[in-house]
């Protein structure tokens, strides 16, 4: 099928209907961002209720990564096992039950044990949301409805700053954190009306299903689409888990494990998180700084909407290196402003405005291509498991930068902090222009086939079949 064939076959019914499935699996990103977001707000005021030690204290901000890396490790291959709509109504249970632990949490082991699994809960969403959506999307537009996940990743950060603004005069921290269970609620309730993945159905020998479910979610003819699908499961050594390490497998998994690394290693959280306690070296007050996270948080999602319109149409490269590229610059401006400019004078409005940049750069590129194309480029067999095993990568990067940014600071300046991410930024460019391959407008099957055929995932796979 064409390029534009496969756009005329989304425009009826069934391809309203994909719509809908895939904004509401993208509450899992929603859940994600909202609760990696909300307990910068929240733990000022558990820190006064229960008289954390730094070290507990550090347990309920910091052990929601550990929780979402352990998630991530288990969740891929549970995904593979049970199917991905099943994974999804326990990720929403899980969520569902890690929130409301906190909420009610009378003694501080109640709530460090909610904490813990709400993370296991952001773990196993950071994987499915994109996974489910991209077995699901026609190939035509399934880069931005795989990326309306990473929309709500960002629509959740935000809204978790507005919580935490809303109630930072009450202090109620206990509404904050459950304020989650809403949607994994909704998650629960839309998803279970929702079809099984089409492709997850195939794989399992359940072919009339899947073929009922691509009835519904196409407008157009299903067969050649179908029939993809079947010479992939064909094709398959029946082998599971054992082929993440075949040789066939290294191009994908370096370049998946890479794009995890690096989104992580080149600073985003260190700003997502850290943003006023880097601004409050400057001359903005604390209201100011506020309000410079707000524009932040509002940028990451505006310019993830300009990626989701694009990445259909330019691909997923260009996007990753122009984004790339713009992250180097504005780390380098930023670091030169921290250096050289007067603290005293506009310079506070100046830094802002190098990190908005840095963030928006990122929300064009390394945000969603990254889980974008790990959703497309490994094979349907062990697609949940080389997810979750790129996902803890992603996670204890995460974590690493999020425990070591306090001490860069202090260590190398904020100047040299912001060096050393352009650094890191740098090689990832450089990466992504060797090794990433170009995923735009194929089907997952096609993909698949050359890694098979060891045609190499290499940078010139970027021709139409
Ligand atoms: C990253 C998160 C980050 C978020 C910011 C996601 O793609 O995985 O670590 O906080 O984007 O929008």
């Amino acid at each position: 099928m064409s390029t534009a064939d496969m756009r005329a076959a989304i425009r009826g019914d069934g391809g309203r209907f994909v719509y809908i499935v895939s904004a509401l699996a993208a509450l899992n990103g929603l859940l994600f961002g909202f609760d990696t977001g909300i307990i910068s707000g929240a733990i000022l005021f558990i820190d006064t209720a229960f008289e954390l030690s730094p070290l507990v204290e550090g347990i309920v901000v910091s052990g929601a990564m550990v929780g979402a890396a352990a998630g991530a490790a288990v969740g891929g291959q549970l995904s593979d096992r049970i199917g991905r709509k099943r994974f999804i109504l326990l990720s929403a249970g899980v969520f569902f039950l890690g929130s409301f632990l906190m909420a009610v949490a009378p003694t501080v082991e109640v709530l460090v044990a909610g904490r813990m699994i709400d993370g296991i809960a952001i773990g196993f969403a950071s994987i499915v949301g994109p996974l489910y959506i991209s077995e699901i999307a026609p190939p035509a537009v399934r880069g931005g409805l795989t990326s309306l996940n990473q929309l709500m990743v960002t629509v959740g950060i935000l809204s978790s700053y507005f919580v935490n603004y809303a109630f930072s005069g009450s202090g109620s921290w206990r509404i904050m954190l459950g304020a989650g269970m809403v949607p994994a609620l909704v998650l629960a309730a839309g998803m279970s009306r929702m079809p099984e993945s089409p492709r997850w159905l195939y794989e399992r020998g359940r072919t009339d299903e899947a073929r009922a479910v691509l009835r519904r979610t196409r407008d157009g003819e299903i067969e050649s689409e179908l029939s993809e699908i079947e010479a992939t499961v064909e094709a398959q050594s029946g082998n599971g888990v054992r082929d993440l390490l075949s040789p066939w497998m290294r191009p994908a998994l370096i370049v998946g494990l890479g794009l995890a690394v690096f989104q992580q290693v080149t600073g985003i959280n260190a700003v997502m998180y850290y943003a006023p306690t880097i601004l409050e070296s400057t001359a903005l007050g604390s209201s100011q700084s506020i309000l410079a996270s707000v524009a932040i948080g509002t940028v990451n999602v505006v310019m993830t909407v300009v990626a989701i319109l694009l990445v259909d149409r330019v691909g997923r490269r260009p996007l990753l290196l122009v984004g790339t590229g713009g992250m180097i610059g504005s780390l380098t401006v930023a670091g030169l402003v921290f250096q050289f400019a007067d603290p005293t004078g506009g310079m506070g409005w100046l830094a802002t405005l190098t990190l908005v940049s840095f963030v928006a750069f990122f929300a064009i590129g390394l945000g969603p291509v990254f889980w974008l194309l790990i959703s497309e480029i490994y094979p349907l067999a062990v697609r949940g498991s080389a997810m979750g095993l790129v996902t803890v990568a992603n996670w204890l990067a995460n974590l690493v930068v999020a425990l070591s940014f306090p001490v860069l600071l202090d260590g190398i300046g904020t100047p040299g902090t912001f060096w050393l991410f352009g650094a890191c930024s740098l090689v990832a460019l450089l990466f992504t222009y060797r090794v990433v391959p170009e995923t735009n407008g194929r089907t997952l099957e096609a993909i698949e086939a050359d890694l098979r055929g060891a045609t190499g995932l290499g940078s010139d796979a970027s021709e139409d079949d």
